[in-house]
């Protein structure tokens, strides 16, 4: 193992925590990590929301391989290469009717970035310019950008990097535990919190309003499920107001709920999609905005010299990360893993939420392949019993993840059944022992 520590300054980590007992990961296959001294360990998360395909399949590693040998970059302004076409089509095709545009991004941050700059530039392109406010909503997260920590609802973010951008506002978080506390799939209660939206246009009025971006479920604040109806709700305030509205799908797309995207999973489609991470199985950083075609459209006017859309990134469609994408999906559609997670959301329901009598658990939610169990902080001292929880199953060879007191669950989508009783009981005993 390497031993020196210093240098690596990790993101959002507890680093002098880390520093002191490392966590360090070899090598994976399949359901599993192995650690530096040669310990096994089942991924109850896909990584980080990302592989969910599993680990080191074939396809994705021969593709990357060869595409490294036979194209390791191309210019992404004013060039291409086949595959960005192919892939992009390939996208489309999985995606809701009539979002057919698909711009290349490295991340789900810079894909978050991306559908903000252009939602303000649709308006504008269409002579509606006062439309510049982006609406966000409280608990949730767009990545780590400007753009991003500005829409999102997090404080922390407004705690450490002071005001962010001028011109954003807020709707109302979602959950609501007195109602829907241990609700199976989409809670019962809450379509009117949709109408937050409706007390943001009377304050500042749908002629300045450009979008407002959600996740249809929010992961890293904690496994928040739209509860029924409120989707739907949403669309029909955007559509009257003529306010664009965009689903951050980096967590919810490729799978994750049951169908490729959330917005088919909810049943409500979206004016821009972004999605990250389960895009190449999370083997080579990208992003994507997925466009509906009447938005990309309006950009098409002008002299035919001119760019179009003023925005890109130098890795945009990167040869590697296309290659890493076509692997993913060939690997999703063979085996069928983009509807897997409606298949085995039902035995995953009932594994989590027989959680509900463990000691210290507040909620349980769930949703396709995504659980949430919320903890009772311990007092005084928020995030730790969670942690603690961490540690322990991490110890005993499962990892799972937690945001504030709350667990979040997100296998990959090649999961058994017998990997999900695995993680329930690891996380039972961990429970027992943090009591
Ligand atoms: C909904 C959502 N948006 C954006 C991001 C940011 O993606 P990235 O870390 O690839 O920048 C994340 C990451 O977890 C996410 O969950």
């Amino acid at each position: 193992m390497y031993k020196e520590l210093d240098a690596y300054w990790m993101p959002f980590t507890a680093n002098r925590q880390f520093k002191k007992a490392p966590r360090m990961l070899a090598r994976s296959a399949g359901m599993h990590y192995w650690d530096d001294k040669g310990r096994q360990i089942l991924d109850a998360v896909a990584g980080l929301w990302c592989v969910n395909a599993g680990h080191a399949r074939p396809r994705i590693v021969q593709a990357i391989q060869d595409q490294a040998a036979e194209l390791d970059f191309a210019p992404s302004f004013q060039m291409a290469h086949p595959k960005a076409f192919e892939l992009a089509d390939r996208i489309a095709k999985l995606a809701p009717e009539g979002m057919n545009k698909v711009f290349f991004t490295n991340s789900g941050s810079e894909a978050v970035e991306t559908a903000l700059k252009m939602a303000i530039a649709y308006h504008r392109a269409r002579g509606d310019g006062s439309r510049t406010r982006l609406i966000g909503r409280e608990r949730g997260y767009h990545g780590v950008n400007f753009g991003g920590i500005s829409v999102g609802g997090i404080v922390s973010n407004r705690k450490m990097f002071g005001t962010l951008l001028a011109g954003v506002d807020h709707i109302r978080h979602t959950h609501d535990p007195a109602r829907n506390a241990f609700s199976v799939g989409q809670p019962a209660h809450g379509a009117e919190f949709a109408e937050d939206l409706e007390r943001l246009v009377a304050l500042h009025d749908a002629s300045t309003i450009a979008a407002v971006i959600v996740e249809p479920v929010a992961g890293s604040t904690g496994v928040l499920i739209p509860p029924q109806g409120y989707l739907q709700r949403l669309r029909e305030i955007c559509d009257k107001h003529g306010i664009l509205l965009i689903f951050d799908e980096v967590i919810t797309g490729f799978g994750r709920t049951g169908q490729p995207f959330g917005a088919q999973t909810f049943g409500v489609t979206p004016d821009l999609m972004t999605v990250a991470k389960g895009i190449t199985n999370g083997c080579v950083p990208m992003g994507a905005v997925i466009a509906r075609d009447k938005i990309h459209d309006v950009f098409m006017t002008g002299p035919e010299h001119l760019i179009e859309f003023f925005h890109g990134y130098t890795y945009s469609a990167h040869p590697l990360a296309c290659a890493a994408a076509l692997g993913t999906l060939d690997t999703y559609a063979e085996e069928g893993l983009l509807t897997r997670a409606g298949d085995l959301g039902p035995y995953f329901a009932q594994a989590i939420h027989s959680l509900r009598e463990e000691p210290n658990v507040i909620d349980v939610r769930n949703i396709g392949l995504v659980g949430g169990i919320e903890l009772q902080p311990l007092p005084g001292q928020p995030t730790k019993r969670a942690f603690d929880v961490f540690l322990d199953c991490y110890d005993k060879g499962v990892m799972i993840r937690t945001t504030g007191d709350i667990i979040a669950l997100s296998p990959p989508l090649i999961v058994e059944q017998s990997h999900i009783d695995h993680i329930v009981e690891t996380i039972r005993q961990a429970l027992r022992r943090a009591a």
